[in-house]
């Protein structure tokens, strides 16, 4: 979504995520430099970020709060308390409206701290710094459509974005939020399988990640199921059927089916 947006956008904590968010936003025209101010506690950081992104910056989230239409939170869940005692009452009702991108602080938290607003609870992932990202997005009770589509845009700018009840973010963050460390894993254990086989570690390495990527993307751009793509590369009596053996024989789908699961679970013990 390319949308130039209207209003303001204030972003509070210029860290990782913040700035992921602030570069692609720019790059791809959603917002003017002179549309966004970014409050950030490291005065050193928030220079840093004005140089390099020509946006406004300051220290008073008060200002933020007050003039902006969309407000992001990207600081750490830690510190929401400090964050949400420090943002005034907003302009005039309904304004503006909140993303949340903190880890486990759910809508009724946010709600109380940001009575009669607006607020999106946003689950991005670790690949959205470099565009690559799957957020999912919740609505609190006082989002209209409007709303829905600025944050669709916002996070549009760093990958895919779904919406989901917030009931389902505990799954979410066990699939998407937690992916990366399971295929992470996935790309190291290939290539060590690679080494194992022979190969010198730089090539086994790079054929490993190289495999992985590729396959996503054919995935994506045929719309292939996984199972159609599986039954193709496997020939009567073969080598990848000998592997797909192997994995079965180490329950690699039970593997994989229980680390979502458990991560969602762990994920919903923490939000308790
Ligand atoms: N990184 C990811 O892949 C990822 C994925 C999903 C969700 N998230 C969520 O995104 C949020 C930010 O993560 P991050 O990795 O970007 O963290 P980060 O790099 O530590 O960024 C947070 C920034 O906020 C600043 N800050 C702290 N208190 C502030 C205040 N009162 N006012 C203004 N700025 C303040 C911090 O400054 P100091 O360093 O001086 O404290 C820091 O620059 C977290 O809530 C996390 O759960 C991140």
């Amino acid at each position: 979504m390319d949308i130039q947006q209207s209003g303001k956008l204030g972003i509070i904590g210029g860290g990782v995520m913040g700035e992921a968010l602030l570069k692609r936003l720019l790059a791809q025209g959603i917002y003017l430099p002179e549309q966004v101010v970014v409050s950030d506690l490291d005065q050193e950081r928030g220079q840093l970020l004005a140089k390099r992104y020509g946006v406004k910056v300051t220290a008073d989230n008060v200002e933020i709060a007050t003039t902006v239409e969309t407000l992001l939170l990207a600081v750490k869940p830690q510190v929401f308390e400090v964050v949400a005692a420090s943002l005034s009452s907003p302009q005039k009702p309904g304004y503006p409206l909140i993303i949340s991108i903190l880890a486990g602080i759910p809508l009724k938290k946010l709600e109380a701290a940001f009575a009669d607003q607006p607020v999106i609870r946003a689950m991005p992932n670790t690949p959205a710094t470099i565009g690559a990202g799957m957020t999912a997005i919740a609505a609190g009770r006082w989002v209209k459509p409007e709303h829905l589509k600025q944050s669709q845009a916002i996070f549009g700018a760093v990958g895919e974005v779904v919406e989901v009840p917030e009931s389902l973010m505990d799954a979410v963050t066990g699939l998407s939020g937690s992916g990366p460390g399971y295929i992470a894993i996935a790309i190291e254990a290939l290539s060590d399988g690679g080494v194992a086989a022979g190969l010198p570690r730089a090539i086994a390495a790079k054929l490993a990640l190289q495999t992985v990527l590729g396959t996503a993307q054919l995935l994506q751009e045929t719309g292939m199921h996984p199972a159609e793509l599986k039954d193709r590369v496997t020939s009567p009596g073969g080598t990848t059927i000998a592997g797909i053996t192997a994995l079965e024989e180490s329950s690699f789908r039970a593997a994989l089916i229980n680390a979502v699961r458990t991560a969602s679970q762990r994920s919903k013990e923490l939000g308790a």
